[in-house]
């Protein structure tokens, strides 16, 4: 039993940047034939490229997977060119700022929809192909902020909280149909996401420079090391782990009261 995905169907939602893009990296370099699956068809199309330099069986599907219909017709269209679906990663989301009260409802439906919504659409129609085939196993991108909450993104905090009791429910629903789902925590990760959000910033260098001295290995993650704890998720090495939040964070989560308290606050040497 390893980390082999030969004859898997891989489906990677938000498959063109970031963390997704390192996932379809991840399972194609382990045998997988990959879905990508993102709204960004420039980006999509340079990483369906680069997979097939590599020979790698791969295809992109456009599709913004907060619409129902464009991710019903996705999937029919994912399950014609590879012939059904084994491993999930409901991975695409966006990052917005604002609190309930400066938020405006079309604020609020656009964070919910992109990061809430598509897991629920592209789940609903995935599980019944990953059923017919036998069962598989689903892997959504949650965040710390399933567990925790930065200031000023409620709704981006709400959609990454819901995820993990979405991972949850579709973990009991079908455990029977021998489907498994887990939701993974990253930390921060130096992707395209990271890199707009500190652009809000006067100073974005500083902005990263404060996210690597949050985390105790002292430094932000890579997309790779998400992408590598998703793999094995959605891998039979996994095979009883369902249901589970797991931290791919750099031990962002552990220190009360955040490292600069652990490094000047009560109980320090210092
Ligand atoms: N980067 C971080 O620090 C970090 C930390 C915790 C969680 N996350 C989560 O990881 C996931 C990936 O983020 P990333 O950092 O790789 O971001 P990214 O911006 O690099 O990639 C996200 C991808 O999702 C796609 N996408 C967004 N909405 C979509 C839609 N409606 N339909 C189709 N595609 C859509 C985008 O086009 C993009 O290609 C997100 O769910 C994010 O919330 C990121």
């Amino acid at each position: 039993m390893d980390m082999d995905f030969t004859n898997k169907v891989v489906m990677v939602t938000g498959g063109a940047s970031g963390i997704g893009r390192a996932c379809v990296r991840e399972f194609a370099a382990r045998g997988a034939a990959v879905a990508i699956v993102d709204r960004d068809a420039q980006n999509g199309h340079e990483v369906l490229a680069e997979m097939r330099d590599k020979t790698y069986p791969a295809d992109y599907f456009n599709c913004d997977v907060a619409v129902a219909a464009e991710v019903e017709q996705m999937t029919g269209a994912v399950v014609s060119r590879f012939g059904g679906i084994d491993v999930l990663v409901n991975n695409a989301g966006i990052q917005r700022y604002g609190t309930v009260v400066s938020l405006s409802e079309r604020e609020w439906d656009e964070v919910l929809d992109a990061n809430l919504k598509s897991a629920f659409l592209v789940s609903k129609y995935a599980i019944p192909h990953m059923i017919a085939r036998g069962g598989g196993a689903i892997v959504i991108t949650g965040s710390v902020q399933s567990v925790m909450a930065q200031r000023n993104s409620a709704h981006y905090v709400a959609s990454k909280h819901a995820l993990l009791g979405l991972t949850r429910s579709i973990a009991l629903d079908f455990g029977k149909q021998n489907i498994r789902a887990n939701c993974v925590l990253p930390g921060t990760i130096d992707t395209p996401m990271l890199h707009w959000a500190a652009s809000l910033d006067s100073d974005p260098q500083r902005v990263i420079q404060a996210c690597d001295a949050m985390h105790i290995r002292g430094r932000i993650g890579t997309p790779e090391e998400v992408a590598r704890v998703i793999a094995f998720l959605s891998s039979d090495l996994a095979s009883f782990v369902t249901g589970a939040a797991i931290a791919v964070d750099g031990g962002l989560l552990v220190p009360v009261g955040g490292m600069s308290f652990q490094e000047s606050g009560t109980g320090s040497t210092h």
